[in-house]
């Protein structure tokens, strides 16, 4: 089979499926790790004919081991293009920056990742790009919000940390019959449990460093796209005029560790969402707990929206404990499940999101973003069950 025959694949078999080159015959995707590469001068002229991703020029320009990434990230995402960039937040910023110029105006979530909303809250704004925060379960607020110069609307699939899934298809009506892209970061969902842009939307961002690499000793991004409103080459362009300006290419090593990645994403996933959920009932029927936010929950206010469009539930939840103080209790007596900052990996990590994540948020906004002081962030990793209960009953104990 080639490589050209891969988008007739199942998921899973798309996940793990590579076509060797003609040089090496290996089945598993080499890597690269020169940072410049040789010149003749039949790809002099090219690269001065503007052939420049066919040629490999320079390492912050692309890699051959970053475009194996974008290849397979392209797949599993079912876009047409891909940029693959740093970091997750590279990816949002490229692709917000790249699409947008003063004067722009954004209509975004309220919950989004914080660095993002910091990003749109105070940096975009130097730069005369401004954005209206709304609640994107409410599309009466996003249909009020737009305005003429309104360019984008910003969401996650599955909202960092208050698990607000977005209900894609109107959401996606509303925007394009204005005229506006959407642009939609999947991080916590990851492809194995959504894919945005089988639904419309335009452009994918997703931070790689979590579901995607699994094993959380990998920083990366990408931009996926399927979009009849954006050119063709929209990636290329924002290749060559803004991610190889701020120079944010992902490394060869890390997109060879996130390709590593991608083969089991899967298997990691859909075992991962399942311990997600046992934790999920076992928090609900806790006596310290106060909530939880699961989409897999009847609880969850968008429970409807998630059973239509998710296969899954997602490998991350949040629960509630009374205060600030009952929460660090919580996080610092787990033995098996990490007190750390991140999400995605193999390993159960926890945090507290209003005092680490959104540390740097107003407690206003927090607020207003639904976030509390006892909330806990927890993202299953590929324990048993059984043990992460017991964990979390003993740590629960302490609250
Ligand atoms: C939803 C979401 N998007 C983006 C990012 C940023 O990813 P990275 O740390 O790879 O820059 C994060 C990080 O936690 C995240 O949770």
């Amino acid at each position: 089979m080639t490589s050209d025959r891969r988008s007739e694949l199942k998921f899973d078999s798309k996940a793990v499926f590579y076509a060797p080159d003609d040089a090496t015959r290996s089945i598993t995707a080499p890597i690269v790790m020169s940072s410049s590469f040789a010149y003749d001068a039949d790809i002099y002229q090219r690269v001065v004919d503007g052939e420049r991703k066919a040629v490999n020029i320079y390492g912050r320009c692309g890699n051959p081991t970053e475009y194996q990434f974008e290849a397979q990230m392209m797949a599993i995402e079912g876009g047409d293009a891909c940029l693959a960039t740093a970091s997750g937040m590279a990816a949002i910023s490229v692709a917000l920056f790249g699409l947008l110029k003063h004067g722009d105006h954004i209509v975004c979530d309220w919950t989004t990742y914080s660095s993002t909303h910091e990003m749109l809250d105070h940096r975009l704004t130097d730069y005369g790009i401004s954005t209206t925060f709304v609640d994107v379960a409410n599309p009466d607020a996003v249909h009020a919000a737009i305005q003429d110069n309104t360019r984008v609307l910003y969401f996650e699939t599955i909202a960092n940390p208050t698990m607000k899934v977005a209900a894609m298809a109107p959401l996606v009506e509303l925007a394009h019959a204005r005229g506006i892209i959407v642009v939609c970061d999947n991080t916590f969902a990851s492809p194995s449990v959504m894919r945005p842009l089988e639904w419309g939307v335009d452009l994918v961002v997703e931070s790689a460093s979590k579901f995607i690499g699994g094993h959380g000793d990998a920083i990366g991004g990408a931009i996926v796209m399927k979009s009849d409103r954006l050119p063709a080459d929209f990636l290329e362009q924002i290749r060559w005029n803004t991610m190889v300006k701020w120079g944010a290419p992902l490394s060869p090593f890390n997109a060879w560790l996130l390709l590593r990645g991608i083969q089991t994403l899967p298997v990691r996933v859909e075992r991962q969402c399942r311990t997600a959920m046992a934790l999920a009932r076992h928090f609900e029927a806790h006596p310290v707990v106060s909530r939880v936010w699961y989409p897999g929950l009847a609880s969850h206010p968008q429970h409807e929206i998630a059973s239509r469009q998710m296969p899954s539930f997602g490998a991350m939840l949040t629960f509630e404990v009374q205060d600030g103080p009952a929460a660090l209790r919580v996080v610092d007596g787990l033995r098996l499940a990490c007190f750390a900052a991140s999400l995605g990996g193999v390993r159960t990590t926890t945090q507290i999101p209003a005092t680490m994540a959104f540390l740097d948020i107003p407690e206003e906004e927090r607020t207003r973003m639904h976030i509390s002081q006892g909330m806990v962030r927890v993202s299953a990793g590929l324990e048993a069950a059984d043990d992460l209960m017991a964990d979390f009953d003993a740590a629960l104990s302490r609250a």
